[in-house]
């Protein structure tokens, strides 16, 4: 009998995250729950574990460096391994009318703050698991971006692609830019690593406006989260094939 994969979702107490760790557990993964607030983690792990899915609590805020240090000594002690990173949790910060963020009057703060969590965090946690991820046989990084990350289609004024954000939408190219690098560093190695964008989900993130479920929003992440090992590496993926960079 194959041994389980180990796979760790960051932000996995609700929204896209939840969903990813359902359905890699569904798939036989056992999964850790990565999560900043022990009400919400505890709940989450519960659920999960009543809907027959081997999962156990990650303390995880990815701001904190002692708090990401901390989840990876944890998985260490735990599952001796990670076979599966999903850097999912994000925020879109503060959003003025019409969801907007205007450019001309951001507060740069906000700026910062985004970047933090939906960029820095990525790096801190991807390099905090690298060592667990380089024992597995077949390392995933699946980074969750959003098709405003996308340059291409912001620049395209016959596209429509929603509010100027000019916090959250570079936040999310930076991440795309970073995750090409990683996968340029991992060419001569078994760690694939990819972006992907979920779609418009109705979550928290949105005031659960959205068409799409969160099962929805967590299909791509999850099969890039299980690509074989010829798989694609350093490309930005939604459900309908390849999205521009
Ligand atoms: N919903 C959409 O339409 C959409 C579209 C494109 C991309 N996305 C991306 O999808 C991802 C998940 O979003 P969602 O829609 O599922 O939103 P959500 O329901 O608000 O979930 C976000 C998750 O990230 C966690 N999180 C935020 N900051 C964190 C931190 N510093 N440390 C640890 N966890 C943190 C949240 O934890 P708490 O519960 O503690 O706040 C929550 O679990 C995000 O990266 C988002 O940018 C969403």
């Amino acid at each position: 009998m194959n041994e389980a994969k180990i796979a760790l979702v960051t932000g996995a107490n609700q929204g896209i995250g939840y969903a990813i760790a359902t359905g890699l557990g569904a798939l036989g993964h056992r999964v850790a729950v990565g999560a900043r607030d022990a009400g919400r983690r505890e709940t989450a792990v519960e659920k999960l574990r009543a809907a027959g899915v081997d999962a156990f609590g990650v303390p995880l805020d990815v701001t904190g460096d002692q708090s990401v240090a901390g989840a990876a000594e944890m998985i260490e002690r735990e599952a001796g391994r990670l076979d599966v990173l999903v850097n999912n949790a994000g925020i879109s910060g503060q959003l003025g009318a019409d969801w907007a963020q205007d450019p001309t009057t951001l507060d740069l703060d906000l700026v910062r703050t985004v970047a933090e969590t939906n960029v820095i965090g990525v790096i801190r946690v991807t390099n905090a698991m690298l060592p667990l991820l380089r024992r597995s046989s077949s390392p995933r990084i699946v980074n969750i971006s959003s098709s405003v990350g996308s340059v291409t289609r912001q620049a395209d004024p016959d596209i429509e692609i929603g509010p100027v954000m000019a916090a959250y939408a570079p936040s999310k190219s930076f991440l795309n830019a970073v995750t090409v690098q990683y996968a340029r560093r991992f060419a001569d190695t078994n760690i694939l690593i990819n972006a992907t964008c979920p779609g418009l989900v109705a979550t928290a993130f949105n005031g659960f406006h959205g068409p799409r479920t969160p099962e929805q929003g967590a299909a791509t992440a999850i099969r890039l989260a299980t690509l074989p090992n010829d798989g694609p590496s350093g490309a930005f993926f939604d459900d309908e094939g390849v999205v521009p960079w």
